[in-house]
């Protein structure tokens, strides 16, 4: 194709918080697909923590950084115009308790949400795929004991506030929003809920997730409790992004969830794969039997790697990054 008949058939899209773990993963699939031309949003463009974005394949013809913060409707409103679609992936993923959680997570969760659906809304965006969690899904006291959860469930706001677990409830009031706004206004909104997402770095930053899994390789805690894991691949992840953004039948919340594992297996599988590390020693059982349904997504077309492959991503690009020394 020539490039002016190149550049006519591409799609403009925007990725909020362009240099995360999922949205980096994202782009890079974006700009792989070829026609894309992709508007990532950052806070700081010219931070060495986005090097990697312009350092992926055809970034330079294809990736625009833009100065955006999530509570700045301007600067969102800019970001967004003219795209035809816009993956809303920026929240704040704590790695700890915050101090300020109403300021630190929770308004610019809800906030931004609300700043970037009505900026897609403005813009006339055709689709706006927003990035939710299992923490959204997964609080609720009402829930049959031991049945998988399902897009059916929706964590309870009062039972997370309760337990102080803010980013459950910044992730649940988010997502609430999100269709709310999208049944207000007819904006074409659909929503993916992803379980622990581990697998390879695209960043050189260590994000919330994967820290959980760097952790085991330097046997911390020594002792962890036997709790099921459920994982998903990063890759994956932006899989299911971009087939809920290109299917049209795609509507609604989808979790996104590929393996349940205990995490003494998945310390047996990670042993096998790379003996040398200390790793915990000691496993209390506890009780858990928390698993997820992501049957809606695979409907859909989502396919997911098997669990070594993303052992194996993961810790090799954490090698690379020097991250294991
Ligand atoms: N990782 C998981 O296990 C997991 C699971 C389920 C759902 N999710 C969801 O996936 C999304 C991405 O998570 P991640 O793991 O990729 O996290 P991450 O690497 O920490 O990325 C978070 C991104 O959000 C941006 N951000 C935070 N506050 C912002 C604000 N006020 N304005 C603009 N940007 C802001 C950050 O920008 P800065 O670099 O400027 O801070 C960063 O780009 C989040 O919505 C998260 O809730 C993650």
């Amino acid at each position: 194709m020539e490039a002016a008949a190149a550049a006519a058939a591409a799609k403009s899209v925007c990725v909020t918080g362009a240099n995360g773990f999922i949205a980096s993963q994202l782009v890079k699939l974006l700009l792989s697909r070829g026609h894309y031309v992709v508007r990532g949003t950052v806070r700081d463009p010219g931070a060495s923590k986005n090097a990697h974005l312009e350092a992926l394949e055809s970034a330079g013809e294809r990736l625009q950084l833009v100065k955006a913060d999530l509570l700045d409707y301007d600067s969102i409103a800019s970001a967004v115009t003219s795209c035809e679609g816009v993956f809303h992936v920026a929240s704040p993923v704590p790695s700890g308790r915050s101090s300020n959680p109403e300021e630190e997570v929770m308004g610019p969760a809800v906030i931004g949400t609300t700043n970037v659906l009505k900026a897609c809304n403005e813009a006339k965006v055709r689709r706006v795929v927003v990035v939710s969690s299992i923490a959204a899904v997964s609080n609720n006291p009402k829930w049959p004991k031991g049945k998988a959860f399902d897009e059916d469930s929706w964590s309870d706001e009062e039972y997370c506030r309760k337990n102080q677990d803010w980013y459950y409830v910044s992730k649940t009031l988010a997502e609430r929003e999100a269709f709310s706004y999208a049944a207000k206004t007819g904006l074409d909104v659909v929503t993916i809920c992803p379980s622990l997402v581990i697998g390879p770095l695209t960043q050189s930053t260590v994000n919330a997730s994967s820290k959980i899994l760097i952790n085991y390789f330097k046997g911390e805690p020594e002792t962890v409790e036997n709790r099921l894991r459920n994982l998903v691949d990063v890759r994956d992840v932006a899989d299911a992004l971009l087939l809920a953004y290109e299917k049209s039948e795609a509507s609604g919340r989808y979790i996104c969830s590929s393996h349940t594992i205990k995490v003494s297996d998945m310390i047996n599988i990670l042993k096998t794969l790379y003996p040398t590390y200390p790793y915990p020693k000691n496993f209390v059982e506890v009780e858990d039997k928390t698993a997820y349904s992501s049957e809606k997504l695979q409907k859909l077309g989502w396919t997911f790697r098997p669990i070594e492959e993303t052992l194996r991503g993961s810790v090799e690009s954490y090698k690379a990054f020097g991250i294991l020394n």
